[in-house]
């Protein structure tokens, strides 16, 4: 069987991005790791494991479409079955979602729709809440706002703070993220229209 062709994009720590390493999928080939940013620390998690790394900083780039041209024409060159944003921290066009429609995934720590955005877990905590989560969701033109695919609920704990509350939220993100990637291999997941099939029933 034909192997994922996989390009994973980061901007930091990528602790998704050693989980998705870590789970070392037979049917998944990780292609290249892409960051903006040069001093991200996941690209060492990369190099580690023997994937080609680029890095692309965003800061030379006087506009969004000219970086996410070169950003496309970079991803395009390893010819990915599906691009994964592991923590990366961008918004992209919508020329280059539009791009990439059906094969564009990410990782967001809420359970979308709720908390889109930044500081999830501060937030959530704010609201008194008592469910946080993460979301894998397939990416569209509204930022975190594509149709999810796989969520991972976790209970606020009266004492949690933001650290406490993220780091299980995160371990959470390292077990969902690697089994949506393996249901893509399996060509099991496809996008139609705004809603997600696997197994080509509604989710
Ligand atoms: C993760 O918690 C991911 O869900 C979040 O950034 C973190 C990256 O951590 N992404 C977003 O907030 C996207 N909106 P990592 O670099 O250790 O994988």
């Amino acid at each position: 069987m034909k192997k994922l062709a996989l390009v994973v994009l980061i901007s930091g720590r990528g602790s998704n991005l050693k989980a998705i390493i870590e789970a070392a999928d037979p049917q998944v080939e990780i292609r290249a790791v892409i960051s903006n940013r040069p001093q991200a620390a996941g690209l060492l998690y990369a190099q580690q494991a023997g994937i080609a790394t680029e890095v692309l900083d965003h800061t030379p780039f006087d506009s969004r479409i000219a970086y996410d041209q070169a950003l496309q024409t970079c991803i395009d060159h390893y010819q990915p079955d599906l691009i994964a944003l592991a923590g990366f921290m961008r918004i992209l066009t919508p020329e280059l979602v539009t791009h990439y429609r059906g094969r564009l995934i990410n990782i967001h720590p809420s359970l979308l729709p709720a908390f889109k955005g930044l500081h999830t877990h501060k937030r959530v905590l704010d609201s008194k809440l008592t469910e946080h989560g993460a979301s894998v969701h397939f990416v569209t033109e509204d930022l975190d706002s594509g149709p999810v695919i796989l969520q991972a609920r976790v209970l606020v704990l009266p004492n949690d703070n933001e650290d406490t509350l993220a780091a299980r939220v995160l371990t959470e993100e390292h077990r969902i993220y690697p089994q949506v990637i393996h249901w893509f291999a399996e060509g099991r997941l496809q996008l139609q229209g705004q809603h997600v099939l696997l197994d080509g029933k509604p989710i």
